[in-house]
């Protein structure tokens, strides 16, 4: 199978990351993981790079990398997909037009709702009744872009910051890899 060349976006563990290594890795899984960009040199996800041999690239203030060398990089391992999981940084509207190519994002909450930072604090604070992820293309403006799935579980009376934020992250692994298949096939 021809599989389409994918770079993936990180800041912290990467265990969206290592699920979407580990895809991969299977014939039918309609992507490769051919390079990641980190904006934090002690992410932990650097270590799976580092297991697979995968190429990564650090991108952050400190290493005066421009976005240009970004977009150059991504050309010379031609890349057609962009995948963040977990990125903790705004890519630029000169950025998002000049890749000019798909790039989805997960998202811990049921968009539109939630947007941003803190969503399991913000779900508990207006008593949600249910909460989920949502994977989205990615647009100028923040979780804006067209969705392209959902997933969600009911919330219960003992559910905390902790419970909510695990209860996502189990369904997040699941629902990264069927936008991909949904979107490629
Ligand atoms: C995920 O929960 C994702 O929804 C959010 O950041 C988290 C990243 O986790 N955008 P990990 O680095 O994949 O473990």
């Amino acid at each position: 199978m021809v599989k389409i060349n994918s770079c993936v976006f990180i800041s912290g563990k990467g265990t969206n990351l290592k699920k979407l290594i580990l895809n991969s890795n299977n014939y039918n899984f309609p992507i490769n993981v051919k390079l990641i960009i980190c904006n934090n040199k002690n992410a932990e996800g650097l270590i799976l790079a580092k297991k697979w041999s995968i190429p990564f690239i650090i991108f952050n203030n400190k290493n005066n990398l421009s976005e240009n060398k970004i977009l150059n990089t991504l050309k010379d391992y031609k890349i057609d997909l962009i995948l963040l999981a977990g990125y903790m940084r705004l890519l630029s509207k000169k950025f998002i037009r000049s890749f000019g190519k798909n790039i989805i994002n997960i998202h811990p909450s049921l968009l539109p709702k939630f947007k941003g930072l803190n969503t399991f604090e913000k779900v508990l604070k207006k008593k949600e009744i249910k909460t989920g992820c949502t994977v989205h293309f990615v647009n100028e403006k923040l979780d804006n872009g067209r969705i392209i799935l959902k997933k969600f579980f009911y919330i219960n009376k003992k559910d905390n910051v902790g419970t909510l934020k695990k209860k996502t992250q189990n369904l997040e692994y699941n629902a990264f890899s069927e936008a991909i298949f949904k979107i490629t096939k």
